[in-house]
């Protein structure tokens, strides 16, 4: 009993301990020290010393891999060999290759290799980890897009080459080459991406550890290839196991890994694989100036305070790059689970006959991965949107997301209580600031055993969530994927006795320390625990949470205090008895979805749209919520260092992205709260939050004129919801960026290629960029194209000129947004206490009269809840202004008869188009009434016009219009 109650306390000790040890570290920068650089990291290490190697002699360097041409077949689309590798001892090891030519226009090329494939190897230290290089990736990522290209055809085949073309007309060409293996993917004839062309392809293969007397572990034993032409021995050191910080791996399948050069030809930018802070155009890896050293790291991780402009890795992983010049965009994604380095180097190209005397530039890449199978997919564009829209059928596109999350969310760590979240609900009723959801951080549960409330503090979370539920606010809690071991909790005592948790190398359950103190982890590689995480979050199950609940999903990378590089040992087992080093990137997404699947099934009958947001995640998160991009600090440079970030997040697939804003770590001054709100009004997911030691900001705590500052900020993010809404639907449609940076959206553009500070919001033609200085109160925006371009807030035409920067005045109340002439956009301009407030509210056009007198833009609307949209529940306009005419038309040309209007589409019929107003307007409006023709009926309404002057814009101000915002109608203007 003593000593039962002995070892609590101790328990309770050392959990006190561990909180302070994490704060405290939190409160220090980022130890880089706790983080492996690439020759810290035994296969990185290897593998940039094989490429400097291979470098250093590649005049006399021939890759070691080779295709047995008689291997070749071809076959609906697919084309299969086998590649040799030829070692010193004479040793030949079979890689079987398939490349697939897909009927998207993408091409996958995967290699196994055939010993591991066949399980014909032996696992060091008695390990009951799969034998088999990791091949399941693709289960959790890929959804669709792998129909083949049966009209593939090989064009030539001799005993040193193949030539297969695909895609559209044929346009698209892979050329194989045999000896030594190499691919070069051409677009009409030309050359855009190579694999292996500078023969950095190493595929570890497995070999048995000799153990060899009074040998140095620099030994060449039986893995100097035979074509390498140097004297320099392999360093084995880290191919049987491997410390860092004081962990050792065991690695019990040796030397695994896999990696190989990819060379974008005459391409000077790349862009993507995030996370990383920096710059969206990536930088050389290989130092110099103004480059970086390291290579840009893929392994999910929790950081503290995470440095700005590095290669160093963060909490989520895209392996998806893209690269871009004028006109032209190709892209690569390397889909592995396994912990991915990459170098990037850019070369003078002077045998690109496109440079025509210009010096152009390629960029080569390295690609280095711990484990698993090569499987790359190869994009060649040509447009940025074919590379968005081809990804997303591949892994997915952003889930249609909950109406409300598009709206501001309130969160700090921690609500002290259920009161104090009442009482901020109150007050921000009482300030009249737009909120939707108020989040719960860890302390509402109970000693941190998710799924549980706190009994002091959340006494009654059932009256808060009913409180939050009459005013239309949600509650979001967070649940993290580390279960507090102790008896007294019958989650951790279900996933011990139904052995749903993640093993050691041992094959024992896995003990590691998180907040709750020790922790074990589930396992949602596990079917069977996926089942079990749906029963947890049942309303009968988790007992205080409503209808009005929604998740959080924190520490999924996973975070492990006492862990390798605050993470899992890669010799864990996972479920299929996978190795953790196998899978590691794609965890955080796992948990995410089994919590999508626990969400989506929380009662029977109940189909509504999870919202869940993760902190790690991989390619295909984009599917089950949203990201936000962990503990920054409050700090000018992390406010800057966001939008680079989101935009990013954009290109890559995942854009429902946003950062914590007013910082997580510190206390902001208030005009760095004003700046941050307004950046984060701009941000796809829009959430104040804050570290557990900082004071308390809530926008009503500033005090004025900073409170009513962030009001009418969150109320110009509230007005614009229906563009943002529209903006979602086009992610979910075709992969399409919510905020887009200018390399997407103006491809022909090169000055404006790596601009990252500024962003169009979807299809508005609103051109944004947020103040990040301190003390600045204008900005000089890059303008795009010959268009005419008009201040948002003053209606101000700007002496603008295509590809200069033009110079926007933004006092601290103000957001640089910039309107471009020929477009449309949709506002609800009453202001509301929330987005689910303003769910019919009429709408206010904005039409923005281009050059040439044209505009168009577009609104979509549904009932931002349930799944009913997939049913043809939505309202999907077209606006059009040509020839003096504005209409509205249905956008998808749909028979709306055809279509029985449920709840939400009935209620709809009653919102009507409120406003007009014609920024730019033609002097033909300067009159009293314009004529409005809908469900086959003709009305005056008034016309408010105001002449340009002093630099201003004529606009006129139409209304109230009345149409119904779902019906066809036109207004002639003239
Ligand atoms: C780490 C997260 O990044 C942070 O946002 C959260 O407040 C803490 N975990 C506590 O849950």
């Amino acid at each position: 009993m003593w000593s039962t109650r002995w070892s609590r306390r101790r328990m309770i000790l050392l959990c006190i301990w561990a909180t302070l040890v994490f704060l405290l570290q939190s409160a220090v920068s980022v130890k880089e020290h706790d983080f492996k650089k690439c020759d810290q990291s035994g296969f990185c290490k290897r593998n940039r010393a094989y490429a400097d190697d291979v470098s250093a002699q590649s005049s006399i360097w021939t890759s070691p891999y080779d295709i047995i041409p008689e291997s070749a077949s071809f076959k609906d689309g697919q084309w299969q060999a086998v590649i040799i590798k030829t070692i010193n001892n004479g040793e030949r090891v079979r890689f079987p290759v398939t490349i697939s030519l897909l009927k998207s226009g993408v091409a996958r090329v995967s290699v196994d290799e055939e010993k591991r494939q066949k399980k014909e190897i032996e696992l060091r230290h008695n390990s009951k980890a799969r034998k088999e290089r990791y091949n399941e990736a693709q289960d959790w990522v890929i959804v669709g897009g792998l129909d083949l290209d049966k009209q593939a055809q090989v064009v030539f085949t001799d005993k040193s080459h193949a030539s297969i073309k695909y895609g559209d007309d044929g346009k698209f060409e892979v050329v194989i080459h045999f000896s030594p293996f190499e691919l070069e993917f051409r677009r009409n004839g030309e050359t855009h991406i190579k694999f292996n062309d500078r023969g950095f392809l190493n595929l570890e293969h497995w070999r048995p550890k000799i153990e060899k007397e009074g040998e140095s572990a620099g030994s060449d034993e039986g893995n100097a290839d035979a074509k390498r032409k140097t004297n320099g021995a392999e360093d084995e050191s880290t191919w049987w196991d491997e410390s860092f910080g004081g962990a050792t791996d065991s690695k019990p399948r040796g030397p695994e890994s896999v990696a190989m050069d990819i060379s974008f030809v005459g391409y000077e930018q790349v862009f993507g694989i995030p996370e990383h802070t920096g710059p969206i155009s990536l930088r050389q890896t290989r130092g110099g100036d103004g480059n970086h050293n390291e290579p840009y790291r893929l392994y999910n991780t929790d950081v503290f305070e995470y440095e700005l402009d590095s290669p160093m890795t963060l909490y989520g992983a895209i392996p998806f790059m893209q690269a871009h010049r004028k006109d032209s965009s190709v892209g690569v994604f390397w889909l592995s689970a396994a912990e991915t380095w990459v170098d990037i180097v850019k070369e003078k190209d002077s045998k690109n006959p496109l440079s025509l005397g210009k010096t152009s530039k390629s960029t080569q890449t390295h690609w280095i991965s711990e484990s698993g199978i090569l499987d790359a997919f190869v994009f060649l564009g040509p447009t940025p949107q074919d590379l968005t829209k081809k990804y997303g059928e591949l892994t997915g596109y952003t889930a249609m997301p909950q109406e409300f999350s598009v709206g501001y969310h309130q969160c700090r760590w921690n609500y002290i209580s259920d009161d104090d979240v009442k009482d901020v609900d109150r007050r921000m009723d009482k300030y009249k600031i737009p909120y939707d959801v108020i989040w719960l951080d860890i302390e509402y549960t109970d000693e941190k055993k998710y799924f549980t409330w706190d009994p002091h503090s959340f006494a009654d979370p059932v009256g808060m969530g009913e409180q939050l539920d009459a005013h239309g606010r949600k509650l979001v809690v967070i649940i993290d994927p580390h279960i507090k071991k102790v008896d007294d909790y019958s989650v951790s005592t279900n996933l011990l006795s139904k052995d749903l948790a993640v093993h050691n190398k041992e094959g024992e359950i896995y003990e590691g320390w998180c907040w709750p103190g020790s922790s074990n982890w589930i396992d949602c590689f596990n079917p069977k625990a996926i089942e079990w995480w749906k029963t947890l979050f049942r309303y009968d199950s988790f007992k205080g949470t409503l209808a009005n609940t929604f998740l959080w999903n924190d520490m999924n990378e996973p975070s492990v205090f006492n862990g390798p590089e605050t993470t899992m040992p890669k010799d864990n087992l996972h479920f299929g008895q996978w190795e953790h080093r196998d899978i590691h990137n794609i965890n955080g997404l796992t948990f995410h979805n089994a919590s999508w699947e626990a969400m989506a099934s929380r009662k029977k009958g109940e189909r509504r749209r999870p919202f869940i947001l993760t902190r790690s995640f991989y390619a295909g998160s984009q599917r089950l919520g949203a990201m936000w991009t962990g503990d920054n600090q409050a700090t000018w440079e992390h406010l800057a260092a966001s939008i680079p970030m989101i935009l990013n997040q954009g290109i890559s697939g995942f854009p429902f992205a946003g950062a914590d804003v007013g910082g997580f770590f510190g206390n902001p001054e208030k005009d760095l709260m004003a700046r941050w709100y307004q950046a984060g009004a701009f941000y796809p997911f829009m959430r104040a939050h804050a570290h557990i030691d900082s004071r308390r900001r809530e926008p009503y705590m500033l005090g004025e004129p900073y409170t009513e500052i962030l009001t009418k900020t969150l109320r110009l993010r509230y007005s614009l919801l229906p563009a943002w809404y529209t903006a979602f639907f086009y992610a979910n449609r075709d992969g399409s960026p919510i905020v887009r940076p200018m390399v997407w959206t103006h491809p022909s553009e090169e000055s404006g290629f790596s601009i990252d500070d500024q962003l169009f919001l979807g299809t508005t033609g609103l051109l944004v960029k947020p103040i990040v200085e301190k003390d600045k109160f204008s900005t000089d925006i890059w303008i795009p194209d010959d268009e005419i371009y008009i201040d948002y807030n003053t209606y101000q035409v700007l002496k603008t000129q295509k590809a200069k920067r033009v110079t926007v005045e933004a006092a601290i109340d103000a957001v640089p947004i910039l309107m471009r002439g020929g477009s449309i956009f949709p506002r609800r301009d009453i202001p509301r206490r929330s987005a689910a407030a303003m769910r019919f509210d009429d709408y206010t056009l904005v039409v923005v009269v281009a050059k040439d007198g044209s505009a168009e833009g577009d609104l979509y609307a549904d009932d931002g809840d349930t799944f009913d949209n997939e049913k043809g529940q939505y309202i999907y306009r077209k606006f059009r202004l040509a020839d003096n005419v504005l209409q509205s038309t249905e956008a998808e040309g749909r028979d709306l008869k055809s279509i029985k209007p449920g709840e939400w589409l009935q209620a709809m019929r009653e919102v009507r188009v409120d406003r007009i107003t014609i920024v730019n307007a033609p002097a033909s409006l300067d009159r009293k009434e314009c004529q409005v023709q809908s469900e086959g009926r003709a009305q005056s309404v008034k016309v408010e016009y105001h002449a340009a002057e002093k630099g201003r814009a004529a606009f006129a101000v139409i209304g109230r219009v009345g149409v119904r915002i779902g019906e066809d109608w036109s207004i002639q203007l003239a």
